[in-house]
């Protein structure tokens, strides 16, 4: 602080420069932080001390792949040899892009993927950002892909709301606009796999897939989490 006379020679104190809208912003800061800790709810905790124990976020952070998803994909290609060099892939529900790497790697030849997220650029793959059921964006998708795809991979979730049916519903849901697709577009023999949330309310997908594939299994990759419902399933030998 300072001391100043005023015009009558009286003293005061003056207080230091401020530059007030720094102050009031870090101020606004800290109490920001304050929120977020005390806020921060219990099942967002358990989440975070999750990420740090699993052992698969560790080996995706440390060989470069965006999410610990990509394993899965590995694991399913490691079972049931989905991935081909020269292939034409769709990724449906791609951010942050786990997925997309593991396919560019095993050697595909064009790769679109599309998600209501956005998603780092990525050599030689195709990227929308937009909803599957936009009226015209299968169409876009094809387009961009320039032929038939030989594979097409889902592995959309809904934003889960904490309630166990109406989540499974809408993932389901998801898998059935993707199976719908794959049956439109697919080339004959071509493969289909998405995530399904496992139990009930997948009779019509399952019914859907079997009268179009010569061979659809369900699968769990060990990288699953064995407390998530969510399964996968693969369907090959698309019969046209
Ligand atoms: C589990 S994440 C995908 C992870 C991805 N496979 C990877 O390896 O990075 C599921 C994604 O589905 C996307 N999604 C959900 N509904 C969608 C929709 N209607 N259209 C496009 N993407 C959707 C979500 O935004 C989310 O990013």
């Amino acid at each position: 602080m300072t001391v100043e006379e005023d015009s009558r020679g009286r003293r005061k104190w003056k207080p230091p420069a401020q530059k007030p809208e720094q102050n009031a912003s870090s101020r606004s800061t800290v109490k920001k932080e304050k929120v977020r800790k005390k806020t921060l709810s219990k099942s967002s905790r358990e989440w975070v001390d999750r990420q740090l124990r699993d052992p698969y976020v560790r080996r995706a952070q440390e060989a470069g792949y965006r999410a610990r998803a990509a394993y899965k994909l590995k694991e399913i290609d490691e079972k049931f040899h989905i991935l081909k060099r020269g292939a034409r892939v769709v990724d449906l529900g791609s951010a942050p892009g786990g997925w997309l790497q593991v396919v560019a790697e095993a050697g595909a030849a064009k790769i679109v993927g599309i998600d209501l997220l956005p998603i780092d650029s990525m050599a030689d793959v195709i990227i929308f950002e937009a909803d599957i059921n936009e009226p015209g964006m299968t169409d876009k998708l094809m387009a961009a892909l320039g032929d038939r795809p030989t594979l097409v991979l889902s592995d959309m979730a809904a934003n889960t709301v904490g309630h166990k049916q109406t989540d499974h519903v809408r993932t389901v849901g998801l898998a059935e606009v993707a199976a719908q697709f794959a049956i439109d577009n697919l080339v004959k023999n071509g493969t289909f796999v998405a995530k399904v949330f496992q139990g009930g309310a997948q009779g019509t997908l399952l019914e859907l897939l079997k009268t179009n594939f010569d061979d659809v299994r369900h699968w769990k990759p060990p990288s699953s989490r064995p407390e998530s419902p969510e399964t996968f399933v693969i369907a090959r030998g698309f019969r046209g």
